[in-house]
C-alpha cells in the first residue's frame, strides 16, 4: 500500500474520538478549547502515544520531504480535521544568558485560537498583548501593551485568542508543546481549506474568502497582516509578506540540517520511540539524505547536541530583548 501521506494514521483512535466528541458537543470554540486540555495533557503524557506519533511522520512522505526552512518550527503532524489541526512543535533552547532574547517576531495567527500543552523541556516564557494595536501606516511605529507575561511552567496549558498579539522567548532547554488550533468561528470555508485539491491555491483561495464576504466580520484591513518588533525603544511594525519571505526562502541544505538535528536531538533526550522501535522505518521507502543520516546517528547512540538555526530574526536590529519589550510597550 502507499504511504503518501498519513492523514488518517489516528483516525479512530480513542483520543482523537474524544476531542471530535468534544468539538461536537461544544459549538462555541473557545468552550471546546477550554474542554480539549485534558485530553491534550494525557496525549502530551502517553509515551506509547507520543511514540506512534514519531512513527506516523517517519512513514509519512508528505512529512519526510517537507520543505523545512527558516520560517518553519520543527513539527510532528499528529491529526488534521475540518476544524483543528493537532501538532507537536519544538523549541530550540538559546545558549547562555539568552533566554530574554525573542525567538522571533510579535505576531498573531489571525481567526485561529490556540492551545498549548508543554510537555518536555523547560518550557517557555512568554507574553500576550492587546488585540487593539495601533499603527501609523506610513511610519509603521505602533503602539502595543502587555496583557499577560507567564512562564508556561505556571500556565499549562496555556492559550493564545484569535488576533492576539503574542511573543516567545528562548526556552531554558530544549522544549516541545503538544497543541490544537482551530479557528474562533466554525464557517463554511473551513471545509474548503483542507480539500486536498485546493491545497496548492490555499494563498489565492485566502483572498477568495476575504472577497466573499467574511471581510465584513474580520475587517478589509486584515488581509495586510503585520508581525512587531522592537526598535531603538518603539514598538515598529513589519508586514507579514516581508518578515516572512526572507525566512521561507532561506530553505537549503544547512535548514533541513538543522530541522532534522532538533528532531533528533529532541527523540534522543524525550526518550519517545525508542531506537530499537524506529529502527525498522530506516529500511523502507526513498528518504532524503539528510533524515538518513541523522537517523543513523540517533540509531547508533551518538549524542546529538542540541542546536539554535538562528539568531537573528530577519528584522533591522537583528534581534530584541524582553526588556526592550517592557520598555517599548510602558
Ligand atoms: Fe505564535
Amino acid at each position: 500500500m502507499s504511504q503518501a501521506t498519513q492523514a488518517d494514521f489516528f483516525q479512530g483512535h480513542p483520543y482523537i474520538e474524544e476531542v471530535n466528541a468534544l468539538e461536537k458537543r461544544h459549538t462555541d470554540r473557545r468552550d471546546f478549547h477550554k474542554a480539549v486540555e485534558p485530553v491534550l495533557v494525557k496525549m502530551g503524557r502517553d509515551k506509547a502515544f507520543l511514540s506512534k506519533v514519531i512513527e506516523r511522520n517517519f512513514t509519512d512522505e508528505g512529512w519526510l520531504n517537507f520543505d523545512w526552512s527558516d520560517y518553519n518550527i520543527p513539527f510532528f503532524y499528529v491529526h488534521e480535521t475540518d476544524d483543528y489541526i493537532l501538532k507537536i512543535h519544538l523549541f530550540p533552547a538559546g545558549g547562555a544568558d539568552t533566554q530574554h532574547y525573542a525567538a522571533h517576531a510579535i505576531h498573531h495567527h489571525n481567526n485561529y485560537i490556540l492551545t498549548t500543552y508543554a510537555f518536555f523541556g523547560s518550557g517557555y516564557e512568554s507574553m500576550l498583548f492587546d488585540k487593539d494595536v495601533t499603527v501609523d501606516e506610513r511610519s509603521l511605529k505602533s503602539s502595543m501593551r502587555v496583557n499577560k507575561h507567564f512562564h508556561q511552567k505556571d500556565w499549562n496549558p496555556s492559550r493564545v485568542d484569535s488576533w492576539e498579539p503574542h511573543i516567545v522567548f528562548l526556552p531554558e532547554s530544549l522544549s516541545a508543546t503538544f497543541l490544537m488550533w482551530s479557528p474562533d468561528v466554525k464557517r463554511k470555508t473551513d471545509a474548503l481549506r483542507n480539500n486536498r485539491l485546493l491545497k496548492p491555491f490555499k494563498k489565492e483561495l485566502r483572498h477568495l474568502i476575504y472577497r466573499l464576504g467574511m471581510g465584513d466580520k474580520l475587517g478589509i484591513a486584515r488581509e495586510k497582516t503585520y508581525q512587531f518588533y522592537v526598535d531603538s525603544g518603539t514598538v515598529q511594525a513589519i508586514s507579514e509578506e516581508d518578515y516572512f519571505s526572507k525566512s521561507r526562502s532561506a530553505n537549503g541544505p544547512k535548514e533541513k540540517e538543522y530541522a532534522m538535528q532538533m528532531i533528533f536531538s529532541f527523540l534522543q533526550r524525550s526518550g519517545i520511540g525508542s531506537a530499537i522501535q524506529l529502527a525498522p522505518l530506516i529500511e523502507n521507502t526513498e528518504r532524503p539524505d539528510y533524515f538518513k543520516t541523522w537517523f543513523d546517528r540517533y540509531l547508533k547512540g551518538e549524542e546529538i547536541p542540541e542546536v539554535l538555526h538562528r539568531y537573528k530574526l530577519n528584522i533591522p536590529n537583528d534581534s530584541y530583548t524582553k526588556q526592550d519589550i517592557i520598555h517599548a510597550c510602558s
